[in-house]
């Protein structure tokens, strides 16, 4: 799937043609995930009730229009959701997810505020936004799903689309880099760009692999960012294991995410 998608141009369609050519992608790898995200900071109770630290993150499929139910069925103990982009998934409308925005990607030819807009528009319409998220993995390239934005430009961009969002009292999000050593370079990179001017409220995380390597990651990410009140893990999965393995593996998370306050 991954190779039948087109090479991406950051031009006025943007938006459009990413989605066109990434939900896909963004499909196939959800699939393995149960679309689970976790955050921390908040307490945990461990049961599987509802959970502030429990969100969804989803694209709705065309193929499978039902498959989205299942996530607000009852019982259900996710409490939010994202869906990579800022506009909500009509499926959540009337129920108790809460959408959290995202500004996915930046372009040199986007000078706008079209993200800061929208989100200011669903705040006037009364709707609950607390959080946003900026930039899907900007150190890896469009193959793996990944926004390859700049770090100069993530920065010029936030101060214009995300920053103005904290004086209405939402809270914002680090950008998700990946859990390669290059998320790390290039976090390091957007604020010595931003030049003082990003206040990312809490960081989020991806990460693909074991239970080991995703604890050990958590632990380097908030040493190295010790002033983020809340970690997020946006995105995480031991991918195309047999059924029994990815239980296991989800188990063991959630059970220690739970734990962590
Ligand atoms: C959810 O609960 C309502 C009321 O108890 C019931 O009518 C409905 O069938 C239930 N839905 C599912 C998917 O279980
Ligand atoms: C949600 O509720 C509003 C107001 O009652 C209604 O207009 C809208 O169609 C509903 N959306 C869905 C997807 O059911
Ligand atoms: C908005 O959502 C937050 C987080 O889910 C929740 O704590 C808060 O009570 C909600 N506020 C309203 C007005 O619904
Ligand atoms: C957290 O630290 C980074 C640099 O490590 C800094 O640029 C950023 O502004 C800090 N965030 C807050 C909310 O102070
Ligand atoms: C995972 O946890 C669920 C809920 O507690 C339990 O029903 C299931 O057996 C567990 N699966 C594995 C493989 O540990």
């Amino acid at each position: 799937m991954i190779t039948s998608c087109t090479p991406l141009y950051r031009g006025p369609h943007f938006f459009e043609r990413l989605f066109s050519c990434f939900f896909p992608i963004m499909l196939c790898r959800l699939h393995a995930l149960l679309l689970a995200a976790a955050f921390f900071a908040l307490i945990g109770t461990g049961s599987a009730t509802r959970s502030s630290k429990r969100g969804l993150v989803y694209v709705p499929s065309s193929k499978h229009p039902d498959d989205g139910e299942i996530f607000v069925d009852n019982g259900s103990d996710l409490t939010w959701y994202y869906n990579y982009g800022y506009a909500e998934t009509d499926l959540y409308d009337n129920t108790s997810l809460n959408f959290v925005p995202m500004l996915w990607g930046a372009s040199d030819e986007d000078t706008s505020t079209t993200f800061l807009d929208a989100v200011e528009k669903l705040l006037d319409d009364g709707r609950n936004i607390t959080h946003v998220l900026a930039f899907n993995e900007p150190d890896g390239g469009h193959s793996t799903g990944g926004s390859n934005v700049p770090a100069d430009l993530a920065a010029s961009t936030w101060k214009r689309q995300i920053e103005p969002l904290r004086k209405k009292g939402v809270k914002v999000g680090a950008p998700a880099v990946t859990s390669a050593p290059t998320g790390f370079t290039w976090l390091q990179n957007f604020f010595s760009e931003c030049a003082g001017g990003c206040h990312p409220d809490f960081i989020p995380v991806h990460y693909y692999g074991n239970f080991e390597g995703l604890a050990s990651h958590l632990g380097q990410v908030m040493a190295t960012y010790p002033n983020m009140s809340e970690v997020w893990v946006t995105e995480f999965a031991l991918a195309e294991e047999d059924l029994k393995t990815t239980q296991t593996f989800f188990n063991q998370s959630i059970e220690y995410l739970d734990r962590l306050t």
